[in-house]
């Protein structure tokens, strides 16, 4: 394999989308964009990556000099045209001497896998699709093996605009090759603009083989405008309801949950309708998450079941068999082999010990204004329902704390512990009550 590098094309403004975040920024499967298409460079063993980004975006520059340093980013100001964009990268690739492929950063979709074959030529090659409706889209003249031209919409003839194969943009070359041939782009044509496109027939003139292969139109698919985002999202969340099903995932409604890109679920888990996994869910194989729960950024161990209508949060580390039902949020908190909390629950920042019970409408007071803290319960305990345990503080191994506690102390391994007003009973109280009402309301009446 030669060396490989890539171009991500991230200049344009992005006005389409009517909103203050970048475009590339926005989010598919909840990774931006931008980062999909970082993703797709790095799997296909790229060693230098360059994206392209405008003066107008500090974001977009900010966003990849944090993942790939500032040595990954080219500027291209004001935005003359394709052929332009790649040109700006010319300086950052200097020195290297292998192929270099051009994707963009508002393709989210495409794979490693899709962009591959346009490698391994010693001409130009592009990634081609069959386009249901071609409209504005590049078209290619293809003769044989051999690609003739690209020829842009508006520079087409009646006869190349009925072709419906068309360019979807991805090129890739070898550098020295790409950039001799884009010295020579010309912006004279309808736009005004520096074509990218143009070097296929530059190529051909030089004597360059040039090529293209080609991709499905769903894989290819930019986006301009919030519906296009929509689609985009989609046609992601398809791929992951079709990739865990096949991985023998049980889904009854797989329409109806959605997935992050990093979701992770093993065989024999089943999802019930409606469930929501935001990013950094880890789901062992054997769970079950019950219809409506919100999982983020939480670990879960076989044999646990989540839901109905739970909530995991950053940090929430279920062990195996553990339960989380209805109303129960948990953040930060690790719960080991058997724990329950079943009802109405917050627990925030702690750990769990096995077959611990937590009751119906325990807080994990973790917060007070400035600062967090921990609250540690311990093997087989069991917190009474309605108790506030006021952290920091630790319940211990076997304790047991009563219904209504505010738990300020510690409490010890086996002991119970009470902290509410202790019951008064006064005899017949109720029954005296109500007859002195009763006759009051008799006599107000006459
Ligand atoms: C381009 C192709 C067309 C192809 C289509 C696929 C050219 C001349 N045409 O057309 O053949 O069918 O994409 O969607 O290449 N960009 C920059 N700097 C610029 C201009 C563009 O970074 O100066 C970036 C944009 O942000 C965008 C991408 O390049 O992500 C494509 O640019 P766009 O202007 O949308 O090209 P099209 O006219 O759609
Ligand atoms: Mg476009």
């Amino acid at each position: 394999m030669t060396r490989r590098a890539a171009i991500i094309l991230a200049a344009g403004q992005g006005t389409r989308m009517k909103s203050s975040l970048p475009k590339v920024l926005h989010r598919v499967g909840h990774r931006a964009m931008l980062d999909h298409a970082i993703d797709a460079a790095e799997a296909l063993g790229c060693e230098r990556i360059v994206v392209v980004v405008g003066n107008h975006s500090p974001e977009v520059r900010a966003h990849v000099v944090k993942r790939l340093g500032e040595e990954a980013i080219a500027v291209q100001d004001p935005p003359l045209g394709t052929g332009h964009a790649v040109r700006a990268a010319e300086q950052a690739l200097a020195g290297f001497d292998g192929e270099v492929v051009i994707t963009y950063g508002d393709v989210p979709l495409l794979k490693a896998r899709d962009i591959d074959p346009v490698f391994g030529s010693e001409g130009v090659s592009v990634i081609g699709f069959e386009a249901r409706d071609p409209g504005a889209y590049g078209r290619l003249v293809i003769e044989g093996e051999t690609l003739v031209a690209i020829t842009e919409a508006k520079e087409a003839s009646a006869e190349v605009l009925a072709i419906t194969t068309c360019n979807s943009g991805v090129m890739a070359a070898p550098a020295s090759l790409l950039f001799r041939l884009l010295a020579d782009v010309t912006n004279a044509n309808a736009k005004g603009e520096y074509y990218l496109t143009d070097v296929v027939e530059l190529a051909r003139k030089a004597g360059a083989p040039t090529r293209a292969v080609f991709a499905d139109e769903d894989a290819v698919m930019g986006v301009n405008a919030q519906g296009e985002l929509a689609q985009a999202e989609a046609l992601f969340q398809k791929v992951q309801r079709e990739t865990f099903l096949a991985a023998g995932v049980t889904m009854a409604a797989p329409d109806t949950v959605h997935f992050a890109w990093d979701t992770e679920i093993g065989a024999g888990t089943t999802v019930e309708p409606f469930v929501v996994f935001g990013p950094g869910a880890k789901i062992a194989g054997g769970a079950r998450i019950r219809s409506f729960s919100h999982v983020e950024g939480a670990a879960i161990a076989s044999g646990a079941e989540v839901g109905p209508y739970a909530r995991l949060r950053p940090g929430a580390d279920l062990g195996e068999g553990v339960r989380i039902g209805n109303f129960v949020e948990v953040k930060n908190v690790r719960m080991d082999a058997g724990a329950k909390a079943n009802h109405l629950s917050y627990l925030g920042d702690g750990e769990v010990g096995a077959g611990a019970n937590i009751g119906a409408g325990t807080i994990f007071c973790n917060y007070d204004g400035f600062f967090k803290y921990r609250t540690t319960v311990g093997k087989g305990a069991f917190v009474g329902s309605n108790s506030a345990l006021v952290a920091p503080v630790t319940i211990g191994a076997g304790a047991m704390v009563g219904s209504g506690s505010v738990i300020t102390k510690d409490v010890a391994a086996g002991d119970l512990a009470l902290g509410r007003v202790a019951q008064v009973a006064k005899s017949g109280w109720a029954t005296r009550f109500i007859e002195t009402m009763k006759a009051k309301k008799a006599a107000k009446a006459k």
